[in-house]
């Protein structure tokens, strides 16, 4: 029983990550929404692996800042209604065959709110409990070429800059997040997960 694996191909290796919305700044000032997942931190830094061909990746290149935001479980079907859309106009021929359409105002679509940040000029969206402010340190190209000639992976580095966590998700007078309160949505091979069940805590956890 132990051993009673099969080899198989999956179609993507999404084991199972948190959803970050990036909100990022257009050309014009507009802003925009990336749902991503692909994402961890690494001490005061976050990794995000980004198609080269979104537009959530062209602005963070060219103004060198984002926001991420972490929506709650709740929050899935406002994700999801954003989740076929790209601010890229017009929208890449790949990506239109898989039904993707273009959308100037995925804020509205979402029904999310901008809330303004503190350090940078590219906002938050107000429903995300926790919101980083950060800004690029490097990007590069991975090294496996994906889906053909249209999109490459980047790899890009953020640096955290500031944390808003909202104070029902705070152990009041403390910096830790309650995490009896806080309730993150999971993408797991294209499924929205939540409400994870507590099942311990490591031994260098402080609270
Ligand atoms: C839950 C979820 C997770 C996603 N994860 C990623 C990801 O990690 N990296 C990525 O490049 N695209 C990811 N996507 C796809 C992008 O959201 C999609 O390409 C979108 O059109 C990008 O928007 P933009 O072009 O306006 O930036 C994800 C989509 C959803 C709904």
């Amino acid at each position: 029983m132990l051993q009673d694996h099969r080899s198989i191909a999956p179609p993507v290796l999404y084991f199972g990550t948190p959803v970050v919305l990036i909100v990022t700044r257009n050309h014009d000032g507009s802003a925009n929404i990336t749902p991503m997942s692909s994402a961890w931190a690494l001490g005061s830094c976050v990794v995000l692996g980004l198609s080269s061909a979104t537009q959530g990746a062209t602005n963070l290149l060219r103004n060198g800042e984002c926001t991420l935001n972490f929506p709650s479980a709740c929050l899935w079907a406002n994700v999801e209604r954003i989740a076929r859309t790209t601010g890229v106009n017009p929208v890449p021929a790949y990506k239109a065959e898989m039904g993707f359409v273009h959308e100037a105002d995925k804020f509205a679509l979402g029904g999310f709110a901008v809330q303004p940040s503190e350090l940078i000029l590219t906002p938050r969206i107000a429903e995300c409990p926790l919101q980083f402010e950060t800004r690029l340190l490097t990007c590069h190209r991975s090294a496996k070429q994906q889906g053909g000639a249209a999109s490459t992976h980047l790899i890009m580095e953020v640096d955290v800059q500031r944390v808003h966590a909202h104070r029902s998700i705070v152990v009041p007078g403390t910096n830790h997040i309650d995490t009896a309160q806080w309730n993150p949505l999971f993408y797991v091979f294209r499924h929205y997960f939540g409400d994870a069940v507590d099942l311990g805590k490591t031994f260098r956890a402080e609270y």
